[in-house]
């Protein structure tokens, strides 16, 4: 684990936690989903999908969500091996998640696909959200 990772996470030993507070932050997060993932035995594209997914979510919780969290973790699923990532925040939430989820929605200035975008890239994608409580999004990948 990178030395920039462990200054501004917490770890238990079987999962990492980054704080998203600034663009630094989602790089950090980014970098320590790319060792989850190698360490997971993910194929490179596979890893690469997650990465990305996970560099959408924290820039969200970022942006939208006014910073927050990422959890690093190993597959919840029973019968796979992988990564399972939980971005969280305490922002406004959204109040039309399925609309959120259409390509090319946005309530910014943005392109509007992360969210869809990043729910194609993985095998496990949950969205939780409540207006004036905030947004949680669970994804995970599988080796096997
Ligand atoms: N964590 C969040 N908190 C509050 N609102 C969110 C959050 N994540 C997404 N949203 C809302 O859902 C919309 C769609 O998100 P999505 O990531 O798909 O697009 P975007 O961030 O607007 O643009 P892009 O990601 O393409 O730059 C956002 O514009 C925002 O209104
Ligand atoms: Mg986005």
């Amino acid at each position: 684990m990178a030395t920039t990772l462990l200054a501004s996470s917490s770890t238990d030993g079987a999962s990492v936690l980054v704080s998203i507070t600034c663009d630094d932050d989602v790089v950090r997060f980014r970098h320590g989903v790319r060792a989850a993932a190698i360490a997971a035995g993910l194929r490179l594209i596979d890893q690469t999908k997650l990465v990305t997914a996970a560099s959408e979510l924290a820039r969200n919780a970022l942006e939208h969500g006014g910073g927050g969290q990422g959890e690093i973790l190993p597959s919840a699923t029973p019968g796979h091996s992988g990564v399972r990532l939980i971005i969280d925040d305490d922002g406004p939430g959204i109040a039309d998640i399925d609309g959120a989820l259409a390509d090319g929605v946005t309530g910014g200035s943005g392109m509007g696909m992360g969210l869809p975008g990043s729910r194609r890239l993985v095998d496990v994608f949950e969205i939780w959200s409540e207006v004036g409580v905030g947004t949680c999004v669970t994804v995970e990948t599988w080796a096997s």
